[in-house]
């Protein structure tokens, strides 16, 4: 299949389905945004358990509008800042790991390390379990991101749900995401999140998608198992990567992790620390991760449904209801006309001065 560079699209065959892909920035405007109503749904098929697949990943229509409505507040800023001391904790138990690696001249296996580290914090702040990943590698949490770990994870998710509802004040206790999808079924949502949210309070959460005007409805148990769940999946194996990816980029290029380490070290306080609002405004520390994420986007491609016949802007082009949209990440990332020379890294990309001229909708 080859994406035609007048039109941004391509036409192939899933069997006997007729799949359209769309690279075109205006077109995808059109479909991710102004009509995003018209492709709510996606062809996500994760084949874990019947349970397990109520999750907002797959959910369609109204069911995924509840979902995401519910969880969207997770991921709020003022969320991620109550969160942020737990995560520097994983950190330090993390860097003292690298540091014993360092101290003895050990070869690590990178991806196998920054994977711990991320089911460290994964596990903590979606339901509050400390992990000691990394003095115990065989600790059972990191199964369940394995088919065989499904019961462990069922069996787990049962017996902290039932601890925190005969808790009293598990609410004030906690402010994990387990805890947030807890208060929603017990329709307390609204009111726990208004202490805590920012002013957007629909966080960072892709796509980035109009909020639903679905009028809030509980959650089952279930649910709230498979939106755990579906969080753990999610962010697992993408920030894992990422990271990793990203150590190698940089180990290839010593100068850029040279300007990397500076900014990090001037952002520290006296106790070596960084605090949330700091680490936000690091701009060659996000510049560093844009980059990676569009070199190396571990998402090549989404997929949307057509809810409705729609007209594919004035290409003549009528998507009948049902069928797939691809919009192939990976081949937008590397097209040089969206980025000149762009299988190479380099992070300056993303700088102040140059982000404004990334074409809109070209960055996934
Ligand atoms: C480098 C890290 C990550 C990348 C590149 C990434 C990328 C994406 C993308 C592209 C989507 C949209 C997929 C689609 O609509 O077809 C998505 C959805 C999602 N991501 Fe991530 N993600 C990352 C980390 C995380 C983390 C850390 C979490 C949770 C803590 C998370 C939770 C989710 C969830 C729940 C969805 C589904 C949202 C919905 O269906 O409405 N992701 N992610």
């Amino acid at each position: 299949m080859t994406i035609s560079t007048t039109t941004g699209l391509a036409r192939y065959y899933a069997g006997h389905r007729p799949v359209l892909t769309v690279a075109e920035p205006e077109l995808l405007k059109n479909i991710m945004i102004r009509d995003f109503n018209s492709f709510t749904d996606r062809n996500f098929e994760l084949l874990i358990d019947p349970v397990l697949n109520r999750n907002v990943a797959q959910a369609s229509g109204d069911d995924w509008k509840r979902l995401r409505q519910i969880i969207s507040p997770a991921f709020s800023s003022g969320r991620m800042k109550r969160m942020y001391p737990s995560i520097r904790e994983c950190l330090r138990d993390f860097t003292a790991h690298l540091d014993a690696y360092a101290r003895d001249g050990r070869p690590m296996n990178a991806k196998e390390m920054f994977g711990n580290f991320t089911m460290d914090v994964v596990a903590t702040c979606a339901f509050a379990t400390k992990t000691n990943i990394h003095n115990d590698p065989n600790n059972p949490v990191t199964t369940t991101v394995k088919p065989e770990g499904l019961q462990y994870f069922n069996d787990l998710m049962s017996n902290i749900i039932t601890t925190r509802k005969e808790m009293p004040d598990s609410s004030a206790k906690y402010s994990d995401f387990l805890q947030l999808l807890m208060d929603a079924r017990n329709d307390r949502v609204a009111a726990h999140e208004s202490a805590i949210t920012d002013e957007s309070g629909t966080g960072s959460l892709k796509p980035s998608a109009p909020t639903p005007a679905v009028p809030h409805k509980q959650m089952s148990d279930d649910e709230v198992r498979a939106n755990t769940f579906v969080i753990l999946m999610s962010a697992y194996e993408t920030t894992a990567t990422t990271l990793t990816i990203a150590m190698y980029e940089l180990a290839l290029q010593p100068r850029l992790q040279e300007r990397l380490y500076a900014e990090l070290k001037a952002a520290m306080d006296a106790d070596g620390e960084i605090d949330y609002d700091t680490l936000q405004a690091l701009t060659y520390l996000d510049q560093v991760v844009s980059e990676t994420l569009r070199l190396h986007p571990p998402g090549i491609r989404a997929t949307r449904l057509a809810t409705q016949d729609y007209k594919l802007g004035d290409t003549g082009i009528v998507i009948r209801k049902g069928q797939q949209v691809d919009i192939p990440t990976y081949a937008i990332h590397h097209s040089p006309e969206n980025y000149p020379d762009p299988y190479r890294y380099d992070p300056d990309r993303f700088s102040p001065a140059n982000r404004g001229k990334i074409k809109p909708y070209t960055y996934a």
